[in-house]
């Protein structure tokens, strides 16, 4: 090549930093092309689980794990010297916000470590989610000064966001096309050399920047229109008429729409955060608003309180204070059959009930005992916990659930997910609202009353979508 940064041989060693949801599927499908990999995470927990064949990420099994182990080619440390001499390094650690501004200390800290192993001709590839320009001024100069490398010259530099859908059987890494980026045209070539090996299709755009604005792009739309679908729903309902149905009309059109779902509030790594680094960055470079991301986090960031107030009115109804009423929480993770609780809509709901005296329990067999612990008593799916409880929150429709059992233990039900029909089955947006329930909207969760114990953005210091897995603390 021009510029001697060969491309990795299936063979050659390959680092992944961070084994997470992303990290680890990567560094599982980098071993079956046959590539020599090692996983870097500097949780040594998660690295212990990794070495002994324990899965903590729901798309790679336990088998899977043992598979890539029994080959001799992936291992995972918690040391960076395990990733001397790696041919391709990439970094797939957390990039969340810290009182709303993007935090990078994950990424300038990996590529700090990375600089020191480089040798001419390998190739660093960045996929954490981030801001445009991130690759080439913050992740390149660190890696220059520390390796007394050029970029380009001597080594390949590139951008490669990730599409991971967590839990998504058809739309896998390697079946999902995957948008790459180089800062050169050598750069480029190494990086769709080693993901051709990876995935069905790559997707060249023109610079790092085109390819980190992309993945904020397909991030922000999802935001934005699950935030237009919750906001309509609530008024639908408002106007006695099923919003499901109506969006399911609506995707009966071929071409311009796409059908979103409202729920309790959006969670995960992505969407609660993605957005934001998306408008930070453009308030930055342009002094301007974004203010339709703006919009659409505080709509979304309101689901949560929408739900308690929805919570209230049902118990209003049986003639029931909040306070001292207790209410059992089924589903915690932020998306069904997942056990990922980062952002969970779930967390703030908890916290509103106990601010106002709720007594709160919560069942989710995905999800490690220790989450929410002190806060909320964890409880099995029986007949007599749920028929022990004032109020039942469908919050995530797990599959795992025995829902006739459900329906038929519970006095009351909200429904967060439309799963439910019996008739003690209350769905959080279709129906019309009943004749002695207050009309609510989210903006009007702002007034005083409900929802105003706790911000609905996080309080400043503490990191918003850094949450520590149970397991990693
Ligand atoms: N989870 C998703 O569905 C998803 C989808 C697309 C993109 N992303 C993006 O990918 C990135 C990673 O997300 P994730 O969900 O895999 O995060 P994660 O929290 O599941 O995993 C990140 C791992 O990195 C480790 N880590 C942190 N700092 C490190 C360092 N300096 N060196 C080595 N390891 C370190 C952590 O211990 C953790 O195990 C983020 O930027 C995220 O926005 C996530």
């Amino acid at each position: 090549m021009e510029n001697g940064h060969e491309p990795a041989d299936p063979g050659g060693k390959v680092a992944v930093i961070g084994q997470g949801y992303v990290g680890l599927p990567l560094a599982m499908q980098a071993v079956d092309a046959g590539y020599e990999v090692v996983g870097i995470d500097l949780d040594e927990t998660r690295v212990r689980c990794l070495n002994s064949g324990q899965s903590y990420v729901d798309d790679v099994s336990d088998e899977r794990l043992r598979d890539a182990l029994a080959t001799g080619r992936y291992r995972a440390s918690a040391g960076y010297d395990q990733a001397a001499r790696f041919e391709v390094a990439v970094i797939t650690v957390p990039t969340p916000l810290r009182q709303l501004t993007p935090d990078l200390s994950f990424v300038t800290a990996a590529a700090s470590e990375l600089a020191r192993l480089m040798s001419p001709g390998c190739l660093v590839i960045l996929e954490s989610t981030t801001y445009p320009g991130t690759t080439e001024e913050i992740v390149r100069p660190i890696l220059e000064r520390g390796s007394g490398l050029k970029a380009g010259p001597d080594f390949g530099l590139g951008y490669s966001p990730e599409r991971v859908d967590p839990g998504n059987k058809t739309w896998t890494l390697p079946a999902t096309p995957k948008v790459i980026s180089g800062i050169d045209g050598a750069s480029l070539a190494a990086v769709h050399d080693f993901y051709g090996k990876l995935v069905a299709d790559v997707v060249p755009v023109s610079s790092p920047r085109a390819a980190e604005l992309t993945k904020l792009l397909e991030n922000t739309f999802r935001h934005v229109n699950i935030a237009l679908v919750n906001e309509f729903a609530i008024f639908a309902r408002q106007i006695s008429i099923d919003p499901w149905e109506v969006v399911r009309a609506a995707a009966t059109k071929p071409f311009g729409f796409m059908a979103f779902q409202p729920g309790p509030g959006v969670g995960g790594h992505c969407l609660p955060i993605d957005p934001t680094y998306l408008s930070w960055h453009v308030r930055q470079a342009t002094g301007h608003r974004f203010r339709l991301v703006e919009l659409a986090n505080d709509i979304n960031d309101q689901m949560p309180a929408y739900v308690v107030q929805r919570i209230a009115a049902g118990l209003n109804r049986l003639a029931k204070p909040v306070q001292g009423s207790r209410v059992l929480l089924l589903g915690l993770a932020y998306k069904k059959n997942s056990s990922d609780t980062r952002e969970s809509p779930a967390t703030q709901v908890a916290e509103l009930l106990i601010a106002m005296g709720a007594v709160v329990s919560a069942v989710d067999s995905h999800v490690d005992p220790g989450y929410l612990a002190g806060q909320v008593r964890r409880d099995r799916l029986t007949p007599a916990t749920i028929g022990a409880a004032d109020a039942v929150v469908l919050l995530t429709d797990h599959d795992d659930v025995d829902y006739p059992m459900v329906e038929e233990s519970a006095s009351w039900i909200l429904d967060c997910r439309n799963r439910l029909r019996g008739p003690v089955a209350e769905r959080l947006l279709p129906g019309p609202v009943r004749s002695r329930e207050t009309a609510i909207s989210v903006r009007d969760s702002n007034r005083p009353g409900i929802g105003q114990d706790q911000p609905a953005r996080p309080e400043p210091g503490r990191p918003r979508g850094w949450r520590r897995s149970p397991i990693s603390s």
